[in-house]
C-alpha cells in the first residue's frame, strides 16, 4: 500500500498578526508544519504533499525536510485545496489529509485512520466539544451512521446542538477523493469549496464514513494565534514530560522543563526546575541537573553531577564528573570521567582528561589536558593573538598555580609544577618547577589615606 500525506498550509493566519507564515511559527523550536511532516513520516508515508499559499516562498525556503509542494495561488477553501495536490496523487494511494497549524497529532492516531480506509470506506478523526461553536458537526442518522458533516455558518438549530465535530483530518483513496472533490462546489454561505462536502457525496454514493477520537483533544487543536500557540507548547512539553518520568526520570516539577528536540534521560536521573535541552541530548543514568541550567547538542554519562546554572553546548561530559554552579561548556568540549569543572570556568574545543580539576574562574581554549591534572583559580589560556587561534598542551600530573597565563603555543610537560601568578610562554619540561614572579617590595610604615573631612 502506497500512503500520501497532503498538509494543507496556505492560509495566511491573520490573527498571528506576523510576517511570518502561520505554519512556520514554532512549537519546542520547530515549524509547526515539521511537526506535522514528522508525523507522516512515522507514518510510513511514501510522499508528503504540501499545499501553499500565503507566504509560499518563506516555506519553502524554510522546511527542511523532503516535501512536494503545490501552489494554491487563491484560497477558496479546504476542498480546492486539496483539488491542487490530487495531480500527486494515484488512484490506488491511501490519502491523509492533515493541517500544518494542527501540529500535535498522534502517529497512533493518525494511524487508525490510515487502517480504515477501503475503497468503500472514507475515515474521518472527529471530536466530542462541550463548545463546539465555529467548528463543523457531524450529522448522523438513527442508526448512527455518518450522513455528513455541516458547518457552522451552514446549520440549522438543531444541528448546532450537535457536540461531535469535524477535526478536518481525514483520510480516503486517492481515487474516491479526485472522483468527489470533482463534484463539490461553493454553493454556501462562505461560497468556499468545502472539503467537508465530500462526506455527504460518499454517503449518497453507497459508501461508509468510520470515525474514530483522538486521545486527547488538543492532538487536533488548531493554531490561530500567539496565545493558542503557547498554550499548545506547554500541553507538548507536559506530554515529553510525561514520558520522560514513564521512563524512570525525576522531574522536580514537570511544568518547568522545555525540551527543544530530542531527549533521552536514563534511569534515576535527576532534573531539576527550569532547565532547557535543545537539539540532540543524550544524559546517562543517575545524573542530577541543578535548577536553571541549559543543554544542547550534548553527551552527558552515567552518575555526573551538572549544578545549578550551567550552560553546555555540543559537548560530551564522561562519567561521574561535576560541573557547576556557573560552568560553562562551549562546542568542542570533551570532559573524561571524574574531571571537575566549578564556578565561573569555561572550557571551549579542549579535552579534560579523566580526574582532572578547573574549579573556579578560569578559561582553557583549545587545550589538552591530562589526567590528573589540577588547574588552580583564575588560570587563563591564552589562545588568541589577534589573529589566530593556538594550542596548550598540559601534560598529565601538572598542577598549575592560581592566575597563571598560559600563553600559546605552549606546553607543560608531565607531572611539572607552575608557580601561581606565572606567565607561561615557552615549553616546561616535565618535573620542572616553573614561575615568573617580580621580585616582593616592601615601604615600612606606609601612611594610610584619610577620608576628607565632609564641607560643612
Ligand atoms: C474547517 C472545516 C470544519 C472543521 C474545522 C476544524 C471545512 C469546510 N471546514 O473549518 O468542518 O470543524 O476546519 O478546524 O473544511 N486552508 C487552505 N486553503 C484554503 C482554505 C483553508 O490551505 O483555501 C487551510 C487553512 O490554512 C487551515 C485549514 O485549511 O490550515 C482549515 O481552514 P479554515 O478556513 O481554518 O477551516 P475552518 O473554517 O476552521
Ligand atoms: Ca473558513
Amino acid at each position: 500500500m502506497s500512503l500520501k500525506v497532503v498538509i494543507l498550509a496556505a492560509g495566511k493566519g491573520t490573527r498571528m498578526k506576523s510576517a511570518m507564515p502561520k505554519v512556520l511559527h514554532r512549537i519546542a523550536d520547530k515549524p509547526m508544519v515539521e511537526h506535522v511532516i514528522d508525523a507522516a513520516s512515522d507514518l510510513g508515508a511514501n510522499g508528503t504533499i504540501l499545499v501553499v499559499g500565503h507566504g509560499a516562498d518563506q516555506v519553502r525556503d524554510t522546511v527542511t525536510r523532503e516535501v512536494d509542494y503545490v501552489e494554491q495561488t487563491e484560497q477558496l477553501g479546504t476542498g480546492h485545496a486539496v483539488q491542487q495536490a490530487v495531480p500527486l496523487l494515484q488512484p490506488d494511494d491511501t490519502v491523509l489529509v492533515a493541517y500544518g497549524d494542527v501540529p500535535l497529532t498522534k502517529t497512533a492516531t493518525l494511524q487508525k485512520l490510515v487502517d480504515d480506509v477501503t475503497d468503500t470506506n472514507l475515515a474521518l478523526l472527529t471530536v466530542m466539544m462541550d463548545n463546539p461553536h465555529g467548528y463543523g458537526r457531524i450529522v448522523r442518522d438513527r442508526a448512527g451512521q455518518v450522513l455528513g458533516i455541516v458547518e457552522q455558518k451552514d446549520a440549522t438549530g438543531e444541528q448546532l446542538k450537535i457536540r461531535e465535530v469535524n477535526t478536518g483530518i481525514l483520510a480516503a483513496k486517492g481515487a474516491v477523493l479526485g472522483e468527489l472533490l470533482d463534484r463539490i462546489d461553493n454553493n454556501n454561505s462562505q461560497n468556499e469549496y468545502y472539503l467537508t462536502d465530500i462526506f455527504s457525496l460518499a454517503v449518497e454514493q453507497g459508501m461508509t464514513v468510520r470515525t474514530h477520537q483522538p486521545d486527547h483533544e488538543w492532538e487536533t487543536s488548531g493554531v490561530n494565534s500567539r496565545v493558542q500557540l503557547a498554550e499548545l507548547e506547554r500541553i507538548f512539553q507536559l506530554s515529553q514530560a510525561e514520558q520522560l518520568m514513564e521512563a524512570g526520570v525525576t522531574l522536580m516539577d514537570p511544568a518547568r522543563i522545555d525540551v527543544r528536540g530530542k531527549l533521552t534521560v536514563g534511569q534515576d536521573s535527576i532534573i531539576d526546575i527550569n532547565c532547557v535541552f535543545t537539539g540532540e541530548v543524550s544524559i546517562g543514568e543517575n545524573v542530577n541537573i541543578g535548577p536553571n541550567c541549559s543543554v544542547t547538542n550534548a553527551t552527558i554519562a552515567s552518575g555526573t553531577v551538572i549544578k545549578a546554572n550551567t550552560v553546555i553546548e555540543d559537548s560530551v561530559v564522561g562519567e561521574n564528573c561535576t560541573l557547576g554552579p556557573f560552568a560553562r561548556l562551549r562546542p568542542g568540549a570533551e570532559l573524561a570521567e571524574d574531571a571537575h569543572i566549578g564556578n565561573f570556568v569555561e572550557i571551549k574545543k579542549s579535552t579534560i582528561s579523566k580526574g582532572s580539576k578547573v574549579n573556579h574562574l578560569s578559561y582553557v581554549g583549545d587545550s589538552t589536558v591530562g589526567e590528573k591534572v589540577n588547574i588552580g583559580a583564575g588560570t587563563i589560556t591564552c589562545n588568541y593573538d589577534g589573529v589566530n587561534k593556538h594550542q596548550t598542551v598540559i601534560e598529565d600530573g601538572v598542577f598549575i598555580g592560581s592566575c597563571t597565563q598560559l600563553v600559546a603555543p605552549v606546553r607543560v610537560g608531565k607531572n611539572a609544577v607552575v608557580g601561581a601568578g606565572s606567565t607561561i610562554t615557552k615549553t616546561v619540561e616535565p618535573n620542572q618547577l616553573a614561575f615568573t614572579r617580580a621580585a616582593l617590595k616592601t615601604v615600612d610604615n606606609w601612611p594610610r589615606p584619610v577620608k576628607k573631612p565632609k564641607p560643612e
